[in-house]
């Protein structure tokens, strides 16, 4: 136990999205807890950087190159990671984009590009890499959402939607699968400092008016997001099943603090 306090030592995992933000974070930390670990993600060289600093921190990794909308590259990427280190009993999907733009005018294109990415990426891997759990006698499950899956977000009405359906896609699959021992669960990231939402802070006073909105009063990393994955990952969580935790600070739960009130 000392020397395995998540129970992951040995376990197969793979994460999408992993060549960079929290992702990456994921990926590390997986490696660092004694994982085997498939980087997966269309940016095959960025993968493969990260599948490097595993194996060079002393772990297991291994490059998966491959796009989430590809239902054909998804099977590949999972036989590869079956062929390197045995049946991926643990599949993180996290790959995921970001396509601003109001509802009224937000091209076709678009809204079809976010949700094949965020969310039938997410049940295509589901499908192929719980085939492999299946077989393996069960697994975990583990969705990145986001508490814009509960809160409408303006100008970013069509990943709301995406994330809103990531949180029911995991609920069902919980249902549908626990009787092949296979759980479900999903993390809803809050403010998250990545490749992804760097430019917003990039803007002047962003970073300060969000602080102050957060009750835990710094904009989060990806090791958070990171840490609670692994947990929901391992056996320590396993009656843990359709559920959903929420890594924010706080800041969902901040509505009455962000409105004036009397001085008392
Ligand atoms: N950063 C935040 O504040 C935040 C908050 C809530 C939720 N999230 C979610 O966390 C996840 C990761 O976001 P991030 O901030 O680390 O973003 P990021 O842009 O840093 O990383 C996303 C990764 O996904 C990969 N990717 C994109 N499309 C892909 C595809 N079609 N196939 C394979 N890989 C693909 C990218 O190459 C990249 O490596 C996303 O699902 C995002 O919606 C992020």
């Amino acid at each position: 136990m000392a020397d395995d306090p998540w129970g992951l030592v040995g376990k197969v995992v793979t994460v999408t999205g992993a060549a960079s933000g929290i992702g990456r974070g994921i990926a590390l930390g997986f490696g660092a807890a004694g994982a085997a670990v498939g980087v997966l993600d269309h940016d095959g060289p960025g993968a493969a950087t990260v599948a490097a600093e595993i194996i060079a921190a002393g772990g297991k990794a291994i490059a998966l190159p491959c796009d989430v909308t590809d239902a054909a590259a998804i099977a590949a990427a999972a036989d590869a990671v079956q062929a390197a280190f045995g049946p991926c009993t643990v599949l993180v999907n996290n790959a995921g984009i970001l396509r601003p733009g109001a509802l009224a005018t937000l091209p076709l294109a678009l809204w079809n590009q976010l949700l094949s990415v965020n969310l039938t990426g997410y049940f295509l891997c589901a499908q192929t890499f719980g085939a492999q759990m299946r077989a393996a006698g069960g697994g975990s499950l583990v969705h990145i959402a986001s508490i814009a899956a509960a809160h409408p977000t303006p100008l970013t009405g069509a990943y709301s939607v995406a994330k809103a359906g990531v949180a029911m896609l995991s609920k069902q699959l919980a249902l549908e699968w626990a009787d092949d021992n296979i759980r479900s669960n999903v993390v809803n990231p809050g403010m998250i400092l990545t490749a992804l939402s760097r430019s917003i802070y990039d803007r002047p006073g962003v970073t300060e008016a969000r602080v102050a909105a957060i009750p835990s009063r710094r904009i989060g990393a990806p090791d958070d997001v990171a840490d609670t994955v692994l947990f929901l990952a391992s056996p320590r969580s396993g009656y843990v099943n359709g559920a959903e935790i929420t890594v924010d600070g706080g800041f969902t739960r901040n509505v009455l603090g962000l409105i004036p009130r009397a001085g008392y």
